[in-house]
């Protein structure tokens, strides 16, 4: 670990004292009571809790910037910290208010920035709020969890999800080696940052319409990294990670994360969704495309077990597939 500028090192302690006061007031005040009994709803432990150094802020928007004052933070330190806004005077307003507020950190463990929850659903505001990039903060690069989550990807490689709250909720279901990237879609930089970690990449995104296409483009984006051995995870009914582990509980969970399909295997069913399999142009369509991607594998067997699957969507008999197979040609080298 290089040695930092002391700027840096400044910026880092004042977020880690202000994530320490957060969790303070969400944890002992009345006035985190209600943020608090939101957590616990969503079945979050005190262990959890405090594990991911969760905290609360307050409506009024100068509680951060009180607190700052009295660390003796400079109005420049303030301004570069990306807890505030500014007016058109340069006066600094907290930037997050009423939510529960979650440290973002950064390889070390070092907090780099916040992302903040609002505790109801309303349409108006934001579900989750982002530091600004900062110095520190820079998202395409930020992993949510992974100071603590690449100490286990030895034994079980990396797990990514789309939410950091399926990283919290699947820690708590015993599930360590889960990592999450910050509401962006997966970036270059980020895949980059996992494959010098591990040579295991499993992917777990919703199981919604948009999940599923961002497992996609996930995978598009690890194609360019052919030594990270990849696997989805689909889970059913639309569900994300956390919503499937509060439905079924942690042993289920596990159950499923065995269930992985091949980058292929994923594709096969990918390109099939919303295809009307009566119509025969469609189908036909399809079959085209899948044999493309099934032409990629090289092994026999496991081009066997893909010739299957499509049989099964298809209605066609896997022999007729094998037989087009050679007529199609590798789109991707
Ligand atoms: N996200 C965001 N802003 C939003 C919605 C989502 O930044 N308005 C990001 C967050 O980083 C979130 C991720 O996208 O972790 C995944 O979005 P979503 O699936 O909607 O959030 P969940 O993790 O399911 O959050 P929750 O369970 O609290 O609703
Ligand atoms: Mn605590
Ligand atoms: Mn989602
Ligand atoms: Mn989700
Ligand atoms: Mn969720």
């Amino acid at each position: 670990r290089r040695q930092e500028d002391p700027a840096v090192v400044r910026q880092k302690q004042l977020l880690k004292e202000t994530a320490a006061m957060m969790h303070h007031l969400l944890v002992n005040t009345k006035g985190g009571e209600a943020a608090l009994s939101y957590l616990t709803g969503r079945n979050l432990s005190q262990a959890t809790i405090d594990h991911f150094d969760v905290g609360y802020v307050p409506a009024d928007r100068s509680l951060v910037k009180k607190f700052l004052d009295s660390r003796g933070a400079t109005y420049d330190e303030e301004r570069a910290s990306g807890l505030f806004v500014e007016d058109d005077q340069g006066h600094l307003f907290d930037r997050f208010n009423d939510r529960v507020m979650f440290p973002l950190k950064d390889a070390y463990g070092d907090i780099i920035g916040f992302s903040g929850r609002v505790l109801t659903k309303e349409a108006s505001q934001a579900k989750y709020l982002n530091s600004p990039e900062t110095a520190l903060f820079n998202k395409r690069d930020v992993l949510f969890n992974l100071d603590q989550a690449k100490g286990t990807f030895k034994e079980n490689g990396a797990l990514l999800f789309e939410g950091f709250m399926d990283v919290i909720s699947a820690f708590q279901a015993g599930v360590l080696n889960g990592i999450a990237s910050m509401g962006t879609s997966l970036t270059q930089d980020q895949v980059g940052i996992i494959s010098r970690q591990t040579k295991r990449l499993t992917i777990c995104y919703d199981g919604d319409a948009p999940g599923q296409h961002a497992a996609d483009r996930a995978l598009a984006l690890v194609r360019d990294h052919p030594q990270l051995q990849v696997g989805v995870v689909v889970l059913p009914a639309g569900q994300d990670p956390d919503e499937f582990i509060q439905a079924h509980g942690a042993e289920a969970f596990g159950k499923q994360l065995q269930h992985t399909l091949t980058p292929i295997g994923f594709r096969l069913n990918y390109l099939a969704q919303g295809r009307d399999m009566s119509a025969d142009q469609e189908k036909l369509a399809y079959v085209n495309e899948a044999l493309k991607e099934i032409a990629q594998e090289p092994e026999p067997v496991a081009q066997s077990l893909y010739l299957n699957q499509v049989s099964e969507l298809t209605g066609v008999p896997a022999e007729t597939l094998r037989q087009q197979l050679p007529v199609v040609s590798a789109p991707r080298p």
